[in-house]
């Protein structure tokens, strides 16, 4: 197996921001985007990486920016070294396939979630909600309706747009439509949730036909010469729940479809979820990688 990239040292430039799994690079009004292959789980970097991965991730975040154009611009220049900043070729062999070149924005300060099913924090609120409120028709949560009586996992009618604030330290909180508006404005909080739930759309139609279900995802979006594009990664592992259609049920949870592997390893070994993070084994890696590659396949190839 090829050796795990898990830094990256470009020095002709400085970091703009160093994430659990990505470094990215500040070219002045560009940035170069890499990603390593550092994985998470339950919020900690684990020591070692899957070797491949940021290519894998990489080639998926192209294919999606790719597939979503027609309903939203992007920060997007060229994932292809060859088209990149002449000081950026000597680096081709760590760069090619694992990185992207895009235009810096001003980022707009919000999380923008959608969900075409009820999952997660919205199950949480839901099913804590829904046994205060007794018998009523529907409930209101994060500023939308939703009909009592949903199970865990169950489609929405339609998809919903749930902000959060974008913290920089602690947890993301829940923004209401009223809130976005005080934030950026009327205006711009209507574009960011029409745009928000076309890209979904778009997305989670072209998921299901190829039997792979997106439960919801979080988008970040910036603005350039007056213009409102997306930005960061879409449609990522660690920003969107991928359910595997063939073993979806509603009434209960549904499995991680990439991640699943790791986090089962790190709950049958009762790790306490506080860093440092153990090692993982060999297999353990290697099978990840390859659930990374079946997404890749299942909905690329
Ligand atoms: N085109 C862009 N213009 C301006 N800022 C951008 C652009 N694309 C991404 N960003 C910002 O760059 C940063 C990328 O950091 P990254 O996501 O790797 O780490 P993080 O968000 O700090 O941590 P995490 O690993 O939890 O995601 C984010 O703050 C994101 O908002
Ligand atoms: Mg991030």
């Amino acid at each position: 197996m090829e050796q795990a990239l898990m830094e990256t040292n470009i020095t002709e430039y400085p970091l703009f921001a160093k994430g659990k799994v990505r470094d990215v690079y500040d070219l002045g009004d560009k940035l170069l985007i890499v990603a390593t292959d550092r994985i998470s789980a339950f919020d900690v970097v684990l020591p070692n990486g899957i070797p491949g991965k940021g290519k894998v991730l990489t080639q998926m975040s192209l294919f999606w920016f790719d597939l979503v154009s027609s309903v939203a611009d992007s920060h997007l220049i060229s994932g292809n070294v060859d088209e990149y900043p002449d000081d950026l070729k000597k680096h081709k062999e760590v760069l090619e396939g694992r990185s992207m070149l895009v235009k810096k924005a001003k980022r707009i300060d919000v999380e923008c979630v959608v969900r075409g099913y009820i999952a997660g924090s919205l199950w949480n609120e839901y099913k804590n909600t829904a046994v205060s409120e007794g018998k009523s028709d529907t409930i209101e949560l994060f500023g939308v309706q939703l009909s009592s009586g949903l199970t865990e996992s169950e489609k929405l009618p339609h998809p919903i747009f749930t902000p959060t604030t974008k913290a920089e330290e602690g947890h993301d909180e829940s923004m209401t439509f009223e809130q976005v508006t005080e934030m950026v404005g009327e205006e711009q909080a209507s574009s960011l949730r029409e745009k928000s739930i076309q890209v979904y759309n778009k997305a989670a139609d072209y998921a299901e036909r190829r039997g792979m279900i997106i439960a919801d995802t979080k988008f970040e979006f910036g603005t350039l010469n007056g213009m409102m594009i997306l930005i960061d990664e879409i449609f990522s592992s660690d920003s969107s729940r991928f359910w595997d259609k063939r073993n979806y049920k509603r009434g209960r949870p549904q499995e991680a479809f990439d991640k699943q592997i790791v986090r089962d390893y790190l709950e049958s070994i009762h790790w306490d979820k506080q860093p440092p993070a153990p090692q993982l084994p060999e297999e353990i890696v290697a099978k990840t990688l390859e659930r990374y590659q079946e997404v890749y396949q299942r909905l690329v190839k």
